[in-house]
């Protein structure tokens, strides 16, 4: 779950710094993220099926570049990380958008720049 938590954040910031390749990578970890999820927290298939539709919801918008729809898709799945959370027991376990300053300070974000 923590590694799911950093590379959904860091998807965030890949999408907020424009560098849509990273994104799509992030995406793909968070992706594997989720397959982890049900196999150490079985839960019922129907949980993930949503969020596999979110997922594409997400990819979509990283390869049209569209930050609104991206905001909009990653909403609709931390909603979908806070009911599974709810599902399980842990309604105290809340997800939300990351904040700035981004906690990563040895990654970089930006997309390839001269240096
Ligand atoms: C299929 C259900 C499910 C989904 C979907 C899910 N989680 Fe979780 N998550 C859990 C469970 C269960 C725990 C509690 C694990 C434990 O107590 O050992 C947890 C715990 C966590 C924690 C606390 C870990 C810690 O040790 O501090 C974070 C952060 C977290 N999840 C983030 C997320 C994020 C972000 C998403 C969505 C991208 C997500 N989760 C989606 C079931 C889920």
């Amino acid at each position: 779950m923590t590694k799911i938590e950093l590379s959904r954040s860091k998807l965030w910031y890949s999408v907020k710094l424009r560098n849509w390749t990273l994104a799509g990578y992030q995406l793909g970890q968070v992706k594997a993220g989720f397959k982890d999820v049900m196999r150490f927290y079985p839960m019922s298939p129907s949980d993930l099926a949503n969020t596999d539709k979110i997922a594409a919801v997400i990819e979509k918008s990283i390869k049209a570049k569209d930050d609104k729809r991206f905001e909009e898709s990653f909403a609709e799945m931390t909603t979908e990380c806070n009911n599974c959370h709810k599902a399980a027991g842990r309604p105290f376990l809340q997800v939300g958008a990351p904040k700035v300053p981004n906690p990563y300070g040895d990654k970089m974000f930006e997309p390839e720049t001269p240096r």
